[in-house]
């Protein structure tokens, strides 16, 4: 009794003047708590958030301390995690204090120098890093059978559900736990697209069959465990990447509202919140492979033909502007509906100094990660689109907006960016290229890991931006 208690006093010494310190003399500057305006995820989540808990905790034991002479020992697991999470926030505040001048010690991250412009704050997102590689854990509820739940697709435009899910559910399970009590967050392993293809007997466009799906499996997982209930689902993640992921979440108002919803259609328009949602790549996986054209792009110096390129359909309400206006008009802007049958789509973008990425029937674009492959510089066409990890990436140091109002004068806007400043722009590409890269097995900083670096952003309740 004599040693835990004086361990504790110990430790309890210890937080105070942590929490003292940082609370109080730390600059702010550079991060803040997420103020989410949602009615239920700003209260949760806050409740969650742990720091709240800790000075909770801190205070009863101090009170009975002085007042009693006890303190208290015991710790329940779910104080634990969430100091766990308190001393993570404030690991993160410290680095970020370092500013954005200091380049991470390069035993832990081999990046140069110009390459962390791509970073809002390396030090930080480092720091976050390593803090999720330290203590995250996530739980997979095992209820739901095959193949809507535990599969998803591999191949073909919506492969990042599959890729994320199978990595989760069988990959070398660093970020796993099997105990649902020590868990950080909980995921709900159901695929969207299967979800399309398998509940529709004929194709339809009414959602109802979805979300009937989502709302039965919120329910079978809140009736039958407590973690559901405890915060409303606030510290429960999905992941969909197929252009109806946002109406399927409807199923249940605290998954869409509360839950940390991971979506390639990530429109805020369509209610994707950036303070609790996770905006997620799309990657094309013709076969299940990225193009072997792609894993090699040409040499830096190498010299590009065209100045910017896009082949694809009339989808959605861009893309009719841009073909109108760039159709087969000019040759240094290739732009075609249907390309020529002997030429390559993937030729064409190693050939391009810049990719033309404009949103179609949905925000979310697969050109955008295969211009990144292909050491082209993206040009974002889109509207209320969040762009995937720009918790942490600086998209404007490796990419270009245009407003939709530009694309007549595209031609003079893309001639417009000096030569060095497009050099800038490539390299910056090929800095983030790692963290838009599929492995198997998954490594450090590649795109599974990003994914889950946001969803522990979202869980921390700090935003980076
Ligand atoms: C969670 O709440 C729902 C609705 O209030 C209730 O039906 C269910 O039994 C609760 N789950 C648990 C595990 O208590
Ligand atoms: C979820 O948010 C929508 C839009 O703000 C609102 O209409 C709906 O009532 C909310 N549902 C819950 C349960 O808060
Ligand atoms: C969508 O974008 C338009 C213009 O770019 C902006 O005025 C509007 O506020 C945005 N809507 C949301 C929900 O962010
Ligand atoms: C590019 O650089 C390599 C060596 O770094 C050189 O061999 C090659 O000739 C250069 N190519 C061009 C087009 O300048
Ligand atoms: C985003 O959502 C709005 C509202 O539903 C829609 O009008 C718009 O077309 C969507 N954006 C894209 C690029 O699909």
């Amino acid at each position: 009794m004599r040693i835990c208690c004086r361990f504790f006093v110990f430790q309890f010494l210890f937080l105070f003047l942590s929490l003292f310190v940082i609370e109080c003399f730390l600059p702010w500057q550079f991060m803040r708590f997420a103020d989410s305006n949602l009615k239920y995820s700003a209260s949760l989540r806050r409740q969650l958030s742990g720091q709240n808990q800790l000075l909770q905790a801190l205070g009863d034991a101090s009170h009975s301390n002085n007042n009693r002479g006890e303190v208290r020992v015991v710790k329940s697991r779910e104080e634990k995690r969430e100091e766990g999470l308190a001393r993570a926030r404030a690991a993160m505040r410290i680095a970020a204090l370092a500013g954005t001048n200091l380049t991470p010690p390069t035993t832990y991250y081999d990046y140069d120098t110009a390459a962390a412009a791509v970073y809002r704050n390396p030090r930080l997102f480092y720091q976050s890093y390593l803090e999720m590689e330290k203590i995250f854990k996530v739980y997979v509820y095992q209820d739901g059978d095959l193949p809507i739940v535990h599969d998803a697709p591999c191949k073909d435009i919506y492969s990042i559900e599959g890729r994320f899910l199978h990595e989760m559910e069988h990959g070398v399970g660093r970020f796993r736990t099997n105990n649902p009590t020590a868990a950080h967050v909980y995921f709900l392993p159901f695929s969207v697209t299967w979800m399309v293809k398998y509940l529709y007997p004929k194709p339809s466009y009414d959602v109802t069959p979805l979300k009937n799906f989502v709302s039965d499996y919120v329910r079978l997982i809140s009736s039958k465990y407590p973690f559901w209930n405890k915060t409303h689902g606030a510290d429960h993640f999905m992941l969909a990447c197929h252009d109806w992921g946002p109406y399927a979440s409807d199923g249940n108002p605290f998954l869409y509202n509360t839950s940390i919803r991971v979506l390639c259609n990530a429109n805020t328009s369509e209610g994707f919140n950036p303070q609790k949602d996770v905006p997620l790549p799309e990657i094309h996986l013709y076969g299940g492979e990225v193009s072997p054209k792609l894993l090699s792009p040409p040499p830096d110096n190498a010299t590009r033909r065209y100045l910017g390129f896009f082949a694809g359909g009339m989808h959605g309400p861009i893309r009719p502007i841009l073909l109108h206006h760039w159709e087969n008009r000019d040759n240094d802007i290739r732009v075609y509906q249907y390309l020529p049958k002997d030429v390559d789509y993937y030729s064409f973008m190693l050939n391009s100094k810049f990719c033309l990425c404009p949103s179609g029937y949905e925000v979310a674009s697969p050109r955008i990660v295969e211009s990144i492959y292909a050491e082209c510089v993206p040009v974002i066409l889109s509207k209320n689109y969040t762009l995937p990890f720009s918790d942490v990436l600086r998209w404007e140091a490796f990419s270009v907006q245009v407003d939709f109002s530009d694309i007549p004068r595209l031609k003079e806007v893309l001639s417009a960016v000096p030569e060095s400043e497009y050099r800038k722009l490539k390299h910056g590409v090929r800095a983030v290229r790692r963290h838009f890269t599929l492995n198997q097995p998954a490594k450090r900083f590649d795109v599974f890991h990003m994914i889950l670096h946001s969803i522990w952003l979202r869980r921390l309740d700090i935003d980076l931006r």
